[in-house]
């Protein structure tokens, strides 16, 4: 499988040269769902090395345009030319030739680079599936960057936002679908120069920008009502790590000045939506630290959707780097552990952090955890952050004509407290009701009768 490193340099061109590429994708089902269903895989982005033999047979044997773009863009293998043709048009497969973007070589074609669909997006990455990885790789679109697309709140217009550690500023276009201005920040230079063509390919570039530079130094002064962020966030004594991976030893090096210099930047009423793998520590949970680096939590509404835990030990297993020879490898596994024991990590936590800024608000937290969203289907987040924000907003009456929208039932017990379960497949998880949340589901439904509310269903008030 070879693959040679491509330095892809922005262009006033970009726009106009590469903007068929997303229309010719949607239109022969490159997406989500079509590369699902091509392949048989549960979500694009776990798409896996071994793997490979059983998609290239179900490819070659579909003999389509998508299969053919999905062993070209996903697999990193070479395709005939008129195959190439056949899925992109002549005169635009000779134009990524010469973008190098494309390279011919033994008869065949190869991509240079992956490129992702993500909500609508369609982005150029450096290669998952390539022997070669830089330490300036640009991080190809892994579970993280699909949770935090799928899981951002998007059905409002907002004005603007910020994706920081943009890396090939995937959430900086699918910002630009509901925002009025967007800046994504990245340190790695060559991340930047993808992002920059990314944006001009999907026609967001006049709406939207990419500057170099650590977390909010390229923004001072600016204030914004959305911020996203994918930050580098593994904890690990391994210092030559990929700028992409490593959040220190800690791993919470870039979360906490991210968190901590929040206030600054986000407008009152705006909200900050961030994806992290954040390690479980003994004396602290993430809540309290995340309110802790808020400067006291008041004034900030904290959520934590939590995705997965797993053992310290699997993650290790799963993340350091695999050394040829066994005594070396478990050398490097007890560093690994050893550093996790002297800072008093248990195990490791993945979620997605919301933290609202509620200015005169005394402020709150809560913590749900849902299954791992598969299929691109993601639980009802929305409703659920909305819930939350109504039922701890002191000011809040419910306005006339308002209605649940994800639907649950109640049950009281004679002691006053209750339980809520959703309805929602993807929401399964009840919910156990203080005396005042459970009275206030009842309220809320004009109703003092729990069968009566039981059969109306009522929406998420309490998380
Ligand atoms: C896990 S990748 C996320 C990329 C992309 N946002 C996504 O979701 O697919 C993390 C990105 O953070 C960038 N990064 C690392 N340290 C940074 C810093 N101090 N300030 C801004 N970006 C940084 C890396 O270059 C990389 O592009």
């Amino acid at each position: 499988m070879k693959s040679r490193v491509v330095f892809m340099r922005p262009s006033p061109k970009d726009r106009q040269e590469l903007s068929f590429l997303p229309e010719r994708m949607k239109a022969i089902g490159y997406d989500e769902e079509g590369i699902r269903e091509a392949v048989k895989v549960t979500d694009v982005c776990l798409l896996s090395w071994p793997e490979i033999p059983g998609y290239l047979w179900r490819c070659q044997k579909a003999d389509t345009p998508r299969h053919d773009m999905i062993v070209l863009w996903l697999l990193n293998l070479g395709l005939k030319r008129e195959k190439v043709e056949r899925a992109l048009g002549v005169e635009e497969t000779a134009l990524l030739l010469r973008r190098k973007l494309l390279e011919e070589r033994e008869g065949e074609i190869f991509a240079q680079v992956d490129l992702y669909p993500c909500e609508g997006a369609y982005v150029f990455t450096d290669r998952l599936m390539s022997p070669i990885r830089l330490p300036s790789h640009v991080y190809e679109l892994g579970k993280d960057s699909y949770l935090l697309a799928r899981v951002t709140p998007r059905s409002h217009q907002v004005g603007r936002v910020l994706d920081l550690c943009t890396g090939s500023g995937v959430h900086v276009i699918n910002g630009a679908r509901h925002g009025q201005h967007v800046i994504g920040t990245d340190i790695n230079k060559r991340a930047i120069d993808f992002a920059r063509i990314n944006l001009a390919m999907n026609q967001v570039d006049d709406r939207a920008e990419i500057r170099e530079g650590s977390l909010y130094d390229s923004v001072a002064g600016d204030n914004f009502d959305l911020i996203t962020a994918n930050p580098p966030f593994h904890p690990t004594p391994d210092e030559k790590m990929q700028i992409y991976r490593t959040g220190g030893e800690s791993g919470e090096t870039l979360t906490e000045q991210l968190v901590t210099n929040l206030p600054k930047f986000l407008n009152n009423g705006g909200l900050l939506s961030m994806i992290v793998v954040y390690p479980i520590l003994r004396h602290e949970t993430y809540l309290a630290r995340l309110q802790r680096w808020l400067g006291g939590g008041k004034g900030y509404g904290v959520a934590l959707l939590n995705f997965t835990e797993m053992t310290r030990e699997f993650f290790i297993q799963t993340n350091m780097e695999v050394k040829g020879d066994w005594k070396e490898h478990v050398e490097e596994f007890d560093r690994w552990m050893n550093s996790y024991e002297r800072q008093g990590i248990d195990k490791i936590g993945v979620g997605n952090v919301f933290i609202y800024r509620l200015d005169g608000q005394p402020g709150w937290s809560a913590y749900h955890p849902i299954p791992w969203p598969n299929r691109g289907r993601v639980a009802p987040v929305e409703p659920w952050l909305e819930g939350l924000r109504r039922f701890h907003d002191p000011a809040w009456k419910p306005e006339a004509g308002w209605k649940p929208q994800l639907t649950c039932e109640v049950w009281a017990r004679s002691d006053g407290a209750g339980q809520a379960r959703w309805s929602d497949p993807d929401w399964p998880t009840p919910v156990d009701l203080t005396p005042a949340e459970t009275a206030a589901a009842r309220d809320l439904a004009g109703c003092q009768d729990v069968e009566v509310l039981r059969s109306l269903g009522i929406k998420n008030v309490i998380s």
